[in-house]
C-alpha cells in the first residue's frame, strides 16, 4: 500500500498542498489545476459554470488570477455578482479542491496591461472574435479572427484580467484508509481551518 502523502494529518500542510497544486497548474500546461472549473451564478441565481486557464496562484495573497473576454457571459455575471468559485479534482492525486471568494474585473489598469503584455499571441487572437462570444450565428464557421501579430493590440479592448480574492477552501483527498477533508476560512490576514467529516 502506498505511503500516505505528508498532509494526511497535517492540517496546515494540507492548506499548503492545495495551494502547491495551484501554483504547480499555473507553469504545467498538463496538470489538472492547470484548467479548473470556474461557477458564476447568473441575475436570476442559477449556476453557470466553464473551464478556464489559471494564469496566477498566490498563497500568500490568497489570489488567483485567470482571463476572459470582457463581452462574455461570464464577464457580466462576474460583475454583477462579485462571486465566483473554482473546482479541480485531479485524479491520480485524488484531490478535489473546491475555492469560493470575491472576483474583481480589471479591464483597463495596469494590472491588465501586464496580463496582456505577458499573453501569448495565439492566446491575444481569442479576444479579438467578432462577433462577441456567445453571438448566434448561422453557420459555425461564420465568425473571424485577427491575424497572430504579437505587436497588434486588437483584442485588447476586449481583454479582462479576472483576479479571485479567495474567502473559503474545501480539500478533500480520496484514500482507502478514511479520506481526509478540511474547510479553511480567512481570518484577518491569515487562514483558520477544521477538519470536516468527507
Ligand atoms: C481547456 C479550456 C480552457 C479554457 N480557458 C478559458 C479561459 O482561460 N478564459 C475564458 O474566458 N474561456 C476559456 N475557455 C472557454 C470557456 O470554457 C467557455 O466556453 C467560454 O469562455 C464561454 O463561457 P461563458 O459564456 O460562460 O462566458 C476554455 C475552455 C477550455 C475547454
Amino acid at each position: 500500500m502506498d505511503a500516505l502523502p505528508s498532509f494526511y494529518d497535517d492540517l496546515d500542510g494540507f492548506r499548503a498542498e492545495g495551494w502547491r497544486c495551484l501554483a504547480e497548474g499555473v507553469e504545467n500546461r498538463h496538470s489538472p489545476f492547470h484548467t479548473p472549473s470556474l461557477a458564476t451564478v447568473d441575475a436570476a441565481g442559477r449556476p453557470r459554470l466553464r473551464t478556464v486557464v489559471l494564469r496566477a496562484a498566490e498563497a500568500g495573497e490568497g489570489r488567483l488570477r485567470f482571463h476572459c473576454d470582457r463581452r462574455s457571459d461570464k464577464a457580466r455575471e462576474l460583475a454583477e455578482s462579485g462571486l465566483a468559485a473554482l473546482h479541480v479534482y485531479d485524479p491520480p492525486a485524488k484531490l478535489q479542491l473546491r475555492l469560493e471568494g470575491r472576483a474583481r474585473l480589471h479591464r483597463d489598469d495596469a494590472l491588465a496591461d501586464a496580463a496582456w503584455a505577458a499573453a501569448l499571441a495565439m492566446s491575444r487572437v481569442c479576444y479579438g472574435v467578432e462577433p462577441a462570444p456567445g453571438t448566434a450565428l448561422a453557420a459555425g464557421d461564420a465568425y473571424a479572427l485577427p491575424d497572430e501579430d504579437p505587436e497588434a493590440r486588437i483584442g485588447r479592448e476586449n481583454f479582462c484580467a479576472v483576479v479571485l480574492t479567495v474567502e473559503r477552501i474545501d480539500l478533500l483527498y480520496l484514500d482507502r484508509r478514511g479520506h481526509r477533508r478540511a474547510v479553511f476560512w480567512r481570518e484577518g490576514e491569515g487562514w483558520r481551518g477544521t477538519w470536516v467529516a468527507p
